[in-house]
């Protein structure tokens, strides 16, 4: 694999900017990272299974809890009935609860959790469910469809509109009208949901979880136990992955591993394994979108509607801030003139659909991706001019339907860098050759832009805290309110630590986020790790910085400006004082040696109810071209060369970085191409449970040739080290992968017809949408 990442290593002379190994790796590749799993078991620890319902919507008649009980090793059977405080784990609305209550919502939801001694005893023991659970069965929603037709959503409607988009729609040139499925995505975390909850003295509760939101976990168990939030302790030093799905649906696991922990006074751990994990959780949502676009001769977007509808799954969940953000992503790179865009959450009797990598905007933004690339067939030109025809101005055509001015605008030269790096005509030309001279085996190309916005679209939640603790040794301990899922955050977090006190890494150690320490904190999530705790462990560390600075200027009479904190030292009047040194003297001076440190993001504001105002701090942008081969035969396909060129502003860590986009342009390939979710369309049930049955990408789908560089930008706003956020942008790119493959099935038709291809374009959807060029083509 190629990557490329000069630009960076020139600048870097101190920890931060520096490609550095994440903090855990040594201890990730030799087996001694503990996860929630490793940690070891207490005494008379008992294990918990959860029984599911066996049916997507029922009245819960009765459970036959003498008969779980009978079963070998059972010691407990928890219901709805033993939860104390509120039967509620939601993360917004109030309507997701705990254990099933009255009414059975989806197949898979839990209803009743078995305790024993032996996990296997209770998964044995759960697995009764379908036995003892009495139930009358009631009609279900199965598909979004059928929940937008009920008009049953699990929240309002929402709807975003600039201009008149009817009267544009009705003057422009042309008109196409396009339906766009779009299927949902299993987060796939390595490590499932985890809980392990051991009692403590006097009320309190502590829970070792794997999760992206300690603090949300907190307060659900304070609530369903009846007790305050200082009573109950989350503690979470590492996820084996999140990507979302461990932002609010770790509450279920946490909740009920408490709710045990307290009734039978032993520590309680709960996890589900993979099938159970799939069965009860939900995922990215499906979509499915209707537009109708008006646009002129050189495939300028002239006027839009859309309409865009979710699979919420059976309660809200996180699914309108997922809206909210796919409203705000439909735009991706391109000024849309005249707009109205109309969000639908349809409510199913399936897994509540929750947070996944891009959180909506992917979804939001693959629909005009799919629009674009349709009218540019529909023009007979290339579909990258008519991209490039739709772009954002730098300081005309540049604000975004929620009325944000787009103000960093890279576009222009990071496009005009990739299609030279990525010898974009050329290759256009030779596949057209090789096309011609192939009847089975066909090339396809495609280059798409992203844009992505960076922040909590609620504006209250871009907060952040941290504790930097200095010894008086020279080390230093961080702790911080984000949660590390692998994406490198604590390594960041601690280099920035590093460069603000002039240390070298190893002086600084993150340790585990513990609601004790660090207190009401947002989720991990919407890639702002980085940018809010980076920049309150700046914060704390710059106190620090400051203290010692003012106790040296005074000590030595010297002008505080002069002192300077580089290589393990403090420079003062030209002696380089050893860092241990400077620390002890000025504890003995009783100066204070650790400090907190906060972070509140500027500029935000935004209306909820007219969808409107600036929701973003700043923007990320990419690009990405990729080359696919198609067997128009069988379906197979091979991706043979991705180049990509991603801003993360000036990174922290560009090996970190280069990692976030290449995980996440192969985790978007998996879910536009061969990840498949399939419900039984009669009972509901997920047929796609397990890796049998839902494919994910291996290493041998990454393409041999993979470009990978970062754009050498800064980010023009204040941000931390001037850096983007990283986590999910890139998710975005390999759009360019979905589109080379329907480039690849239009060259059947001589790129006359656009071919139907839903995503995920799995072997299955090539061929029909091959049939389909196909079919069109002998009716023309
Ligand atoms: N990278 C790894 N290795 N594992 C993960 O679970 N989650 C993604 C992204 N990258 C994830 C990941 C998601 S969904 C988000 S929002 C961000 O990381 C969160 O971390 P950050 O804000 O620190 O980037
Ligand atoms: Mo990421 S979907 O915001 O956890």
């Amino acid at each position: 694999m190629n990557q490329t990442v000069e630009p960076f290593l020139k600048q870097a002379a101190t920890a931060a900017g520096q490609s550095k190994p994440h903090e855990s790796a040594h201890l990730h590749v030799t087996g001694s990272a503990p996860y929630t799993d490793d940690i070891l078991e207490l005494t008379g620890t008992l294990h918990c299974a959860l029984g599911l319902s066996p049916v997507a919507h029922g009245q819960l008649l009765g459970i036959d809890l003498d008969a779980v009980k009978a079963m070998p090793g059972v010691v407990a059977v928890i219901t709805a009935a033993d939860i104390p405080g509120r039967n509620d784990c939601g993360a917004i609305t109030h309507d997701d609860p705990i254990l099933a209550d009255g009414e059975l919502m989806y197949l898979g939801q839990p209803v009743f959790a078995v305790l024993s001694a032996d996990r296997e005893a209770a998964r044995r023991a759960a697995a009764t469910a379908a036995k003892v659970i009495r139930f009358k069965e009631l009609p279900a929603l199965l598909t979004p469809q059928e929940g937008h037709a009920a008009q049953d959503y699990v929240v309002p409607p929402m709807h975003m509109v600039r201009g008149d988009a009817a009267t544009a729609l009705a003057a422009a040139p042309h008109r196409m009208d396009l339906h766009v499925d779009l299927g949902g995505q299993e987060q796939f975390y390595l490590e499932g949901q985890i809980s392990y909850a051991v009692p403590r003295e006097n009320d309190g509760m502590l829970v070792y979880c794997s999760t992206q939101h300690p603090s949300e976990m907190q307060h659900h168990i304070a609530v369903a136990l009846g007790l305050h939030s200082h009573h109950v302790q989350i503690e979470c030093r590492r996820m084996g992955g999140g990507f979302g799905g461990k932002e609010s649906q770790s509450g279920v696991f946490a909740c009920i591993a408490a709710v045990a922990a307290r009734k039978l006074k032993r520590p309680v751990k709960l996890r589900p394994d993979r099938d159970d994990d799939f069965m009860i959780t939900g995922r990215r949502h499906c979509f499915y979108h209707d537009m109708a676009l008006g646009y002129d001769d050189e495939g300028r977007v002239l006027g839009t509607e859309v309409s865009m509808v979710s699979r919420a799954g059976f309660s809200a969940d996180l699914s309108a801030p997922v809206m909210g953000r796919a409203l705000c992503h439909f735009d991706n790179a391109y000024w849309l003139p005249h707009v109205a865009m109309h969000g639908f959450c349809a409510r199913t009797h399936t897994q509540s659909n929750t947070a996944f990598r891009g959180f909506g905007g992917p979804q939001g933004a693959f629909a005009i991706e799919y629009a674009l690339d349709s009218i540019a067939r529909q023009l007979g030109k290339d579909a990258l001019d008519v991209r490039l025809a739709n772009l954002y101005g730098v300081d005309t055509n540049n604000v975004t339907p929620y009325g944000q001015v787009v103000e960093d605008n890279v576009l222009q030269p990071l496009l005009g860098e990739l299609i030279a790096s990525s010898d974009y005509r050329a290759r256009r030309e030779a596949i057209a050759a090789f096309n011609a001279g192939s009847p089975v085996l066909k090339k396809g190309l495609a280059l798409t832009p992203l844009k992505f916005g960076i922040s909590f679209n609620v504006v209250h939640l871009n907060q952040a805290g941290a504790l930097v603790h200095v010894y008086t040794d020279g080390s230093v301990l961080v702790n911080h309110g984000g949660t590390e899922m692998g994406q490198g955050l604590n390594t960041k977090v601690a280099q920035m630590v590093a460069h603000t006190l002039g240390l070298s890494l190893g002086r600084v150690r993150v340790t585990a986020t513990d609601t004790h320490k660090v207190v009401n904190t947002s989720a991990t999530a919407a890639s702002t790790g980085t940018d809010l705790n980076g920049k309150a462990a700046q914060d704390a560390a710059l106190t620090i910085r400051k203290r010692l600075t003012q106790f040296l200027a005074d000590r030595h009479q010297v002008p505080a400006e002069s002192i300077q904190f580089a290589n393990d030292c403090v420079e003062v009047a030209g002696n380089a004082l050893p860092f241990n040194v400077v620390v002890t003297e000025a504890y003995m001076a009783r100066v204070q040696l650790w400090s907190d440190g906060f972070y509140t993001t500027p500029k935000l504001h935004w209306d909820r109810e007219t969808m409107q105002g600036h929701p973003f701090y700043y923007f990320a942008y990419g690009a990405a071209c990729s080359e696919v081969l198609v067997d128009t035969l069988t379906g197979e396909w091979k991706l043979l060369r991705a180049d990509v060129l991603h801003d993360v502003g000036q990174s922290i860590n560009p090996a970190l970085d280069i990692g976030q986009v290449e995980g996440a342009f192969i985790q978007g390939m998996g879910w536009l191409t061969t990840e498949e979710l399939y419900w039984h369309p009669k009972t509901g049930k997920l047929l796609t449970h397990a890796p049998s049955t839902y494919k994910i990408p291996t290493a041998s789908d990454c393409p041999e040739d993979f470009r990978v560089k970062l754009f050498d930008n800064r980010n023009v706003e204040d941000t931390v080290y001037r850096s983007k956020a990283v986590g999910e942008p890139p998710l975005l790119l390999p759009f360019s992968v979905f589109f080379a493959l329907r480039d690849a099935v239009s060259s059947v038709g001589g790129h006359k017809v656009n071919p139907p291809l839903r995503a995920p374009a799995t072997s299955e959807a090539l061929l029909d949408a091959i049939d389909a060029v196909k079919a069109a083509q002998a009716k023309a």
